[in-house]
């Protein structure tokens, strides 16, 4: 299966993190496969934002034939304010700000001061991509809310280390971002938290693996939903999660996963006995 065929699955296609300087990123081991998940630790590896709007967008473009979401990093808010500055062309849909990179040192500016940045600079749909480490994700989402954001992006990774047979860690980096199968969880009560904020659209993602998973976070007010780890084993899972949710709506008791929109925030009835 090429990338091609796996992107004409897709309602939209969001890239990996560009920033304005071209970034290595850390050394290998990068990846490590745990139990219930994965651990990477990339450490934000592109060619930098003038070599990816030059050719790595348009390649992107070309292939995917879908609207592409451009996801922007940087160091400080003016770093992603000038990336976003130069997003205003016709092969960017949106823009995903990441504001949550576990693996790598520097602290960022708060989030809403980056969001009113780029706010000011770009007429895009602007997306803040939040972490789950947030001690308290709801005023978080208000305060990007405020500052501009279109939409919010929850999960990123939580940060997580993995051992060797000798005890020693496997990554380079001791530490990386664990995503997979137990990261649902923990997405599910960032939207479920991040719903109760905000009436903006929330991409959610965070351990989706079948048409269930995704119902989950629709559940909890997730409006869209992203696939990530599940990927690397199975590249058709675009198509088949989507094949499996109107089924899984009609097991939960909902005529489409569009009823069961935000079903997670119904009071619960408590059954007398
Ligand atoms: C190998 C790998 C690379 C990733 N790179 C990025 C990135 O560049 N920017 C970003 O915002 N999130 C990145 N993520 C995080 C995913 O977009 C997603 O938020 C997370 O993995 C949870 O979803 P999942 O469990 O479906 O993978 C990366 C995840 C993995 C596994």
């Amino acid at each position: 299966m090429t990338a091609a065929d796996v992107a004409q699955q897709l309602d939209a296609f969001v890239t990996k993190t560009v920033t304005p300087e071209p970034r290595e990123g850390n050394a290998p081991t990068r990846i490590a496969e745990t139990e219930f998940g994965m651990l990477n630790a990339i450490g934000l590896a592109n060619p930098g934002r003038a070599s990816f709007l030059r050719e790595t967008l348009p390649q992107i473009a070309r292939i995917v034939e879908r609207p592409v979401w451009v996801s922007v990093g940087g160091f400080c808010a003016r770093d992603y304010a000038e990336t976003c500055e130069q997003l205003a062309r016709d092969d960017v849909a949106a823009i995903e700000l990441n504001l949550s990179c576990p693996n790598v040192d520097e602290a960022p500016e708060s989030a809403a001061e980056i969001v009113a940045a780029c706010r000011e600079v770009v007429a895009k749909p602007l997306y803040a991509k939040l972490s789950p480490h947030s001690w308290d994700l709801a005023q978080t989402v208000r305060a990007v809310e405020s500052a501009g954001a279109d939409g919010i992006s929850l999960v990123n990774t939580l940060r997580g280390v993995a051992l060797d047979a000798r005890l020693r860690p496997v990554l380079a980096r001791t530490a990386g971002g664990y995503s997979g199968p137990a990261l649902k969880p923990v997405a599910l009560a960032a939207v479920h938290a991040a719903r109760t904020a905000t009436d903006l659209p929330i991409v959610g993602m965070g351990g989706v693996r079948s048409g269930r998973d995704a119902l989950e976070l629709i559940a909890c007010g997730a409006t869209h939903v992203a696939l990530g780890t599940v990927l690397f084993a199975d590249p058709d899972a675009p198509l088949r999660v989507r094949r499996e949710l109107a089924d899984a709506a009609m097991q939960a008791g909902h005529a489409s996963p569009e009823s069961a929109f935000g079903a997670a925030h119904e009071p619960v009835a408590r059954l007398a006995n």
